[in-house]
Formats: structure tokens, sequence, C-alpha cells
């Protein structure tokens, strides 16, 4: 009895420095995501991607149809806001902004790791955001590791229930991971715990990189797991690595900083094998014309994080901003490339190179 309660006040004071090393973990996260020197120096390969000029475009700017359809939602423009954060102060914020301006653009909305939540009943806010979108596309968010802990397919569940979500993600960041003290160093059992995951959740499962990408042999054995979507998260953008490599106070940069697979080469290599699962095409995008780029070379539709993290904690305005700039840069794309709607663009020409 006298040794259950000291395992019990033991088990209360690890909870509670895990609370606060994950609150402490996230507002690092917020604060190095945003720097200039935790973005990749080798680019994600988009800007090889040249679209053939069409002098004589013969379409109605006005016209331009971007209008496709997500997890059975429709959506103004193939844009999703990849998952950034929640569960802390700031990022609750930062989470109502984007959905406001989210569900004001309609494009779809994913959510930071919602691990937090399933530990602190005061971390749920963050990510109770369908009063605020009501008709968008909002993707929950668990880690890979997450899911071989005790619970592992409930809690995720209880994430998709908690979000009201459309779908889940499944983030894979094993360096990311092995980079940053305490994180999780034993990956056995991830793969089946997917595959577990896509059999019981009510809605389609898709698994992300970070920002290290997904490779064509991974993408694989996702799609054989039964994965619904992949979102590539390819290198080019946000370095999780450096972010991590920072924070643990070494100076310069790190060795894995610029590790993994480009976002173009991650996109074609995954489709040059003949898959025709469904693709999230991220990592490094910066604009919409960089949306264009991947739906071109593949994937069904574009997704950003970092670029949305200084207007989320601006202001709702400031977001809508943002997202209308990268609306109209995809259809400024389209029109000089002669392509009246996404169909046309995937076949739009393009120069060599
Ligand atoms: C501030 C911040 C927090 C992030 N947190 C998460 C997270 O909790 N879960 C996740 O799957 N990805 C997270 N990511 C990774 C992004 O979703 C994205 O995959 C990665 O940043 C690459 O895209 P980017 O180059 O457009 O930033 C985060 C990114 C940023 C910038």
């Amino acid at each position: 009895m006298a040794n259950g309660r000291v395992d019990s006040r033991r088990q209360r004071i690890n909870n509670v420095n895990s609370e606060s090393e994950i609150h402490k973990r996230k507002n690092d996260h917020l604060a190095l995501a945003g720097s200039p020197a935790c973005q990749m120096n080798s680019s994600n390969g988009l800007e090889t991607v040249l679209f053939e000029p069409v002098a004589l475009p013969e379409l109605n700017f006005a016209e331009i149809d971007t209008r496709v359809q997500f997890v059975n939602k429709p959506l103004s423009f193939p844009f999703l806001i990849s998952s950034m954060s929640g569960g802390v102060r700031e990022a609750d914020k930062m989470n109502t902004t984007l959905a406001e301006a989210a569900e004001a653009c309609q494009v779809a909305l994913g959510l930071g790791s919602m691990r937090i939540a399933l530990e602190k009943k005061s971390a749920r806010t963050s990510f109770k955001l369908r009063s605020i979108a009501p008709t968008i596309p909002i993707l929950a968010n668990i880690g890979g590791t997450q899911l071989i802990q005790r619970n592992g397919t409930c809690d995720a569940l209880r994430c998709i229930e908690l979000a009201e979500a459309d779908g889940i993600y499944v983030h894979l960041n094993a360096l990311q991971e092995l980079l940053q003290p305490g994180g999780d160093t034993d990956w056995r059992g991830v793969s089946a715990a997917i595959k577990e995951l896509v059999a019981e959740s009510p809605v389609p499962v898709f698994v992300k990189e970070v920002g290290h990408g997904i490779s064509a042999s991974s993408a694989k054995i996702l799609i054989d797991l039964g994965v619904s979507w992949i979102d590539v998260a390819g290198t080019g953008g946000t370095s999780w690595s450096q972010i991590e490599h920072t924070r643990s106070g070494v100076r310069g940069t790190s060795a894995f900083a610029e590790w993994g697979v480009k976002t173009r080469e991650a996109i074609e290599a995954i489709r040059g094998n003949g898959n025709s699962c469904k693709l999230v095409g991220s990592g490094g995008l910066r604009n919409g014309l960089d949306v264009a780029k991947v739906i071109r070379i593949g994937a069904d539709i574009g997704a950003a994080a970092q670029p949305f993290l200084e207007p989320a904690r601006t202001s709702v305005d400031k977001t809508i901003q943002v997202i209308k700039s990268w609306e109209k840069d995809l259809k400024i794309a389209m029109f000089c490339t002669g392509s009246k709607n996404l169909t046309e663009l995937k076949i739009a020409k393009l120069l060599s190179g």
C-alpha cells in the first residue's frame, strides 16, 4: 500500500516533468522554426521545374478554376497549412488564428502533435477548432512512436474525436527524435501500429515526415500498410535536425542539417514507381508557384508550415492575406501555362532542365 502511494507520487512527478518538458520543447520549436538559421541551405529542387510560358493563353483569368475536393470536402485551391503546434499558450492563439483564416479561405488545416492533449486536459483547447472552422478539412496529428505506447491506437482515435478531424496524420520524425534530448529512440513496431490504426480509423490515415522526406522505398512500405495519403515533407525548407542541434546548445551547423530527400525527388520517385497513392507535396514550398509545381509533378495538394508561422502570430487578416497571395500565384501560374483547371495544370508543358 505504502509502496503503491510512493509509485503513484513518482508517476505524478514524472508526468509533471514530462509536461513541462513538452511545454519547453514546444516553445523552443516555435521560437527557432522562424529563424533563417533553421531553414536548409539546399533547395527542395523545385527551382528546376520550369513551366513553358504560354504567350497566348486564350483564357479569362477570372474563370481559372482551382477548386478541388479533399477528404470529401471542397477547397478553394489545393492547399493545406501543415501541422505546427498546439497545447501551449502561444499555440492556442496561433491555432485559433490559423483556423479562422483557413475557414475564411477554404483551405485545409493540419494540427500540431496532439501528444500534449492526451497527457493534459487543459492543453486540449488548442486542438478544438471545429466551432471556428466548421466546414474545412482538419487533420489530427500524432507521432509514430506514440502509436507504440500502451494505448497507441486508442490515443490516436481520441485525437481524431477531440479535433472532430477529417483525417489523422502520423508523423515520422526518427532523425529529430534521435537528436532531441530525451527523444524516442526505439522505433520497433511502428509499422505494425500504423497498420492497426489504418484498420481502426474512421477517417483516412496520412503519414508525413517533418522536413527530411519520405523516400520511394519508405512510401512503398506505407502504401502496403494501407496508408491513404503520403505527405513527402521533403528537404529544402525547415530543418528539424538543425532546430534540435541549436536547442541542445551546440554551436554551428548540425551534420544532419540537410539530411534527407528533396521534395521534388521524393514526389517524382514515388510517382515514378507507378504508385497511384494520394500525395501531399510539401517541404520548402514558399509561394503559390511552388504549389503549382508540386501539382504538376504529381502531388494532389501542396502544403507548407513555416511561411504561416509569423502570419499566425500576427493576425487573422495577415494570415488570410498570405493564403490569398498563394492562391493568386497558383492562378497566375495556371493562366500563364494556359491551364484553365487543375486537370490541365497537371499536363502543362515544362521546359527541359
Ligand atoms: C513551428 C513548427 C512546428 C511543427 N510541429 C509539427 C508537429 O507537431 N507535427 C508534425 O507532424 N509536423 C510539425 N512540423 C513540421 C511541418 O508540418 C512540416 O512538415 C515541415 O516544417 C516542413 O515544411 P516547411 O518547410 O514548409 O516548414 C512543424 C513545423 C513548424 C514550422
